[in-house]
């Protein structure tokens, strides 16, 4: 098997999870991340809670109106529903795209400042990705992260670094049928303008695409997950919402081929009502290229829901989900009405995260 092989699906699988009205739920939190998820709630981190945590997400009625794919850590991949049936089919039924998070976890670059990381995980790659595809899988995440400080990060070491991981992984699973979310994200973390943020945003996609070309990633098949051009959480300027869509197109608009079917954005601590706002607002801005504008939110299409739920109560649970995939499928074609669905506008934004 080959890229070749596997680039006319590839295609496909891409704008099926960038159809226009809808996006990405990310699932793929780490035994650890979910832990202190369900910590949260007084919900103990087992298997058990966490089948029936995330068995509750995939069975929301009318999910797949809102949502085209759900990322899914390697044991959800593998794991089934309560009733019997495996996760994948519960997804399948739904008109979900099952995915997987590929990457193994940041782990600090040698030779860069100390809060610069490197996302591991490319060993054997093409091969894990075979055996995920085989379960069901069908596109894939790997989460490179960078840091804007006052004292120089990121660094070009760490741009270069992380740029050429994502493109030997996207590469890498393209190999073996799974199409890439491509995800450089900018930590929040930081007191740097709107401005900076535009610069270093610019820097790190140039190099990403770059690398791309390098490794021969068909773009076609893959999907871009960036952060919203936004200054950091401790700038005194906040930039209203008109701004930092402006800011988030223009930084797209200069970096990101237009050959690249969708771009699907992470939540990165904002709440849930601002993850919409954005998301609205850059869909209502004119713009040259044509890629989809969607999301691919992990907090903010889960932190009101996880509340509800509470580790019993199914249906609350399910109507908080279904009213934030609903309120993002319409900011996704610039039609939502700011506070028209429950949402919360809690700060979700926490110093130093890992996911
Ligand atoms: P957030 O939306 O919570 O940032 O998570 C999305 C994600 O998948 C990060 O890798």
């Amino acid at each position: 098997m080959s890229l070749s092989t596997y680039s006319k699906e590839l295609i496909a699988t891409a704008n099926s999870l960038a159809v226009s009205g809808k996006g990405i739920l990310a699932v793929d939190e780490s035994t650890k991340t979910i832990g202190k998820r369900l910590g949260a709630i007084q919900v103990e981190n087992t298997e058990t809670n966490r089948q029936a945590y995330r068995g509750m997400l995939f069975t929301t009625v009318g999910l797949g109106d809102f949502i085209s794919g759900a990322i899914l850590y390697e044991e959800t991949l593998f794991q089934s529903h309560l009733d019997g049936e495996t996760m994948v089919q519960k997804l399948n039924k739904a008109g979900i795209v099952p995915g997987i998070k590929v990457d193994k976890g940041l782990r600090p670059l040698p030779g860069a400042q100390s809060v610069e990381t490197v996302c591991t995980g490319l060993d054997g790659l093409v091969e894990r990705a075979a055996d995920y595809y085989a379960q069901g899988a069908r596109f894939a995440k790997w989460r490179a992260v960078l840091q804007i400080t006052a004292d120089g990060c990121p660094s070009d070491l760490a741009i270069r670094e992380n740029a050429w991981g994502l493109a030997r992984y996207a590469r890498s699973v393209q190999e073996s049928g799974l199409v890439p979310i491509i995800e450089p994200e900018i930590l929040m973390d930081g007191d740097h303008s709107i401005e900076v943020t535009s610069a270093v945003q610019e820097q790190i996609l140039k190099e990403v695409y770059f690398a791309c070309q390098l490794n021969g990633v068909l773009l076609e098949g893959t999907l871009l997950k960036p952060s919203m051009t936004i200054q950091g959480a401790d700038c005194a300027q906040k930039s209203d919402p008109q701004i930092v869509a402006e800011m988030t197109v223009r930084t797209l608009e200069r970096c990101v081929p237009a050959s690249v079917p969708g771009i699907v954005f992470l939540s990165g601590g904002l709440s849930e009502e601002a993850a919409s706002v954005y998301l609205n607002n850059m869909n209502t801005i004119s713009r040259k290229a044509q890629w989809n504008i969607g999301f691919s939110y992990g907090r903010a299409l889960q932190h009101s829901c996880l509340k509800a739920w509470a580790g019993k109560d199914k249906e609350a649970g399910q109507a908080a989900l279904f009213a934030r995939a609903k309120a993002n499928s319409e900011a996704s074609q610039g039609r939502y009405v700011p506070g028209s669905q429950p949402s919360s506008d809690e700060q979700l934004f926490v110093a130093g995260y890992t996911y």
